[in-house]
C-alpha cells in the first residue's frame, strides 16, 4: 500500500536526520513530499532532500510555478498523513495559534489527514510551561505527538527533547494510518494491560495507585507499530488511545481480569504492564459512608492475579510481567518470574524520582537463565527496545515458526 506523507521539516538541528527519515519512510512504502520551513534550509539542503525523496521540495507559499503544479490545498488533500519532524517549539506554537503564515502551517490548517509532530528542542525549551501548554492543546485537538526522546542533545546538555530516531518515527507514522508495513510482530496477536485499577469503597471513594499507564500504552503502541493486532485493557488513565489499537476501558481489578480473559483467545503474547490493586474492599458500601467515629476499619480481600491466571492457562501465550519495586528490584522480580511462571519479567525501580507517572524509565529484563539492562530512555523508546527483546524470545521459544525480518529500531546515535 502506498502512503502519501507530507513531511514538514522545521528549523532544528535534528533536521540533519531528515534524509534518513525520508529513506525509512520510503522503505515502508511511503511516497514523501517534503515541505520545508525557511529556517530548516539553514540545517539541511533541499538538494539532499530532493535526491532522497525523488520529488521537488516545496517551501514557499508564493511559488507560482509550484502552486500551479500542485496547490497547497491539493497537497493538503493528497496527504494521508502530515508529519512534521523535527518540529520546533515555534512550529508547535504556530499550529496552536491557528495562523497560516507559511506553506507548512497552511497545509496543517487545510488538511483532513492526521497530523503527527516529532518535537526536537533543548530540554529547557521542551519543559517550558508554554511549550507544555501547546503540547496539551495539540493533543486535545487530536494531533499526535511522537516522543520526544531523552538523551544527549546538540547543545551539549542531556534531557528530554531529542527527536525520536527516524526508524521509530517512520514505524509510528505508518502504523498511525493503518499501514502496518514489515513489522517484527506482523500477524501476531498481543494483549497488553495498562494503568492503575480503582477499587470502590462506596459510590464516591476508591483505592488506587500512582500508575499513569504511560509504559503500558507505549508497549501497546510499539507492538502495533511492529505489525501486531493489539488489544489494550486499560484502567482509568489520562492518555490518548494509541492509533490502530483496540482499547477496552475498565475500572476494577475484577473488570480487568474479565476483559483480559475475554480478549486472550488465541493471543501470542500477553504483556501485563498494569499496576493492578492487590486488595479491594470486601464489600462496596451502597451509600456514601458518613464520618462518625474517630477511626474506621476497612476489610480488604485479595484481587485476582491476572498475570498468573493467564500464565496458568493450558494454551498460555508468551507471558511478560512487570515488577515495579522500591527496593531489591531484581531479587523480587526473579521471585515473581518463577512464582507466576512467566517467560520474561521487566523490573524497574519506582519511587519519588523514577518509574510511575514519568515520561522516562530504566529497566532490567529477566528470564530463566539471563538478564539484560536497559538504561534510562523515554518510555516510547524503551518500549520499542523491550518489544524487540520480547519478540526475539517469543520466536526463540516457538522455534519452528519463521521470524520476520527485524525492523531495526535503535534509540542511540
Ligand atoms: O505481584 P505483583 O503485583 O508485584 O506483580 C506484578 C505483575 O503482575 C505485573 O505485571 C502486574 O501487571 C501483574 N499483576 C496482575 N494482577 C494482579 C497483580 C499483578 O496481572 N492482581
Amino acid at each position: 500500500m502506498t502512503v502519501n506523507v507530507v513531511l514538514g521539516i522545521s528549523g532544528g538541528i535534528a533536521a540533519y536526520k531528515a534524509p534518513d527519515l525520508v529513506r525509512r519512510l520510503r522503505e515502508r512504502g511511503a511516497d514523501v513530499q517534503i515541505v520545508m520551513t525557511a529556517s530548516a534550509e539553514e540545517f539541511v539542503t533541499s538538494t539532499a532532500l530532493q535526491a532522497v525523496s525523488g520529488r521537488p521540495i516545496r517551501s514557499n507559499l508564493w511559488d507560482k510555478e509550484a502552486e500551479a503544479a500542485m496547490s497547497h490545498i491539493e497537497l493538503a488533500r493528497w496527504a494521508d498523513v502530515v508529519l512534521i519532524a523535527p518540529s520546533t517549539a515555534e512550529v508547535m506554537a504556530r499550529i496552536v495559534s491557528g495562523g497560516a503564515p507559511d506553506l507548512l502551517t497552511t497545509i496543517c490548517l487545510a488538511t483532513e489527514a492526521p497530523i503527527a509532530l516529532a518535537p526536537a528542542m533543548n530540554h529547557v525549551m521542551w519543559s517550558n510551561p508554554a511549550t507544555q501548554a501547546n503540547r496539551q492543546v495539540l493533543e486535545e485537538r487530536g494531533i499526535h505527538i511522537l516522543g520526544p526522546g531523552i538523551g544527549s542533545q546538540a547543545c551539549g546538555e542531556t534531557g528530554s527533547g531529542r527527536m525520536l530516531e527516524p526508524d521509530v518515527i517512520a514505524a509510528q507514522v505508518v502504523a498511525l494510518i493503518g499501514g502496518k508495513g514489515e513489522g517484527l510482530l506482523q500477524g501476531r496477536k498481543v494483549v497488553v494491560t495498562a494503568g492503575p485499577t480503582r477499587e470502590a469503597i462506596d459510590p464516591v471513594r476508591y483505592i488506587t495507585n500512582r500508575s499513569s499507564g504511560k509504559m503500558g500504552y507505549a508497549m501497546a503502541s510499539a507492538a502495533s507499530t511492529q505489525g501486531a493486532e493489539v488489544t489494550l485493557v486499560s484502567g482509568p488513565v489520562n492518555l490518548p488511545e494509541p492509533p490502530g489499537v483496540t482499547v477496552v476501558q475498565v475500572e476494577s481489578a475484577e473488570d480487568m481480569y474479565t476483559a483480559t480473559h475475554d480478549a486472550i483467545g488465541d493471543t501470542d503474547i500477553f504483556i501485563a504492564a498494569a499496576a493492578v490493586a492487590d486488595y479491594r474492599p470486601a464489600a462496596v458500601v451502597q451509600q456514601k459512608i458518613k464520618k462518625n467515629d474517630e477511626a474506621m476499619r476497612l476489610e480488604l480481600v485479595r484481587c485476582p492475579d491476572i498475570l498468573a491466571s493467564v500464565a496458568a492457562l493450558d494454551a498460555a501465550p508468551f507471558t511478560v510481567g512487570f515488577a515495579a519495586e522500591t527496593e531489591n528490584v531484581t531479587d523480587y522480580a526473579r521471585g515473581k518470574l518463577a512464582k507466576k511462571k512467566l517467560d520474561l519479567i521487566v523490573a524497574n525501580r519506582v519511587g519519588r524520582d523514577c518509574g510511575f507517572d514519568r515520561d522516562d524509565n530504566a529497566a532490567t529484563v529477566l528470564w530463566n537463565n539471563g538478564e539484560k539492562q536497559f538504561p534510562t530512555a523515554s518510555k516510547t523508546e524503551l518500549a520499542h527496545d523491550l518489544l524487540e527483546l520480547i519478540a526475539e524470545h517469543f520466536y526463540a521459544m516457538r522455534g519452528s515458526e519463521t521470524q520476520p525480518k527485524l525492523t531495526v529500531i535503535s534509540s542511540n546515535d
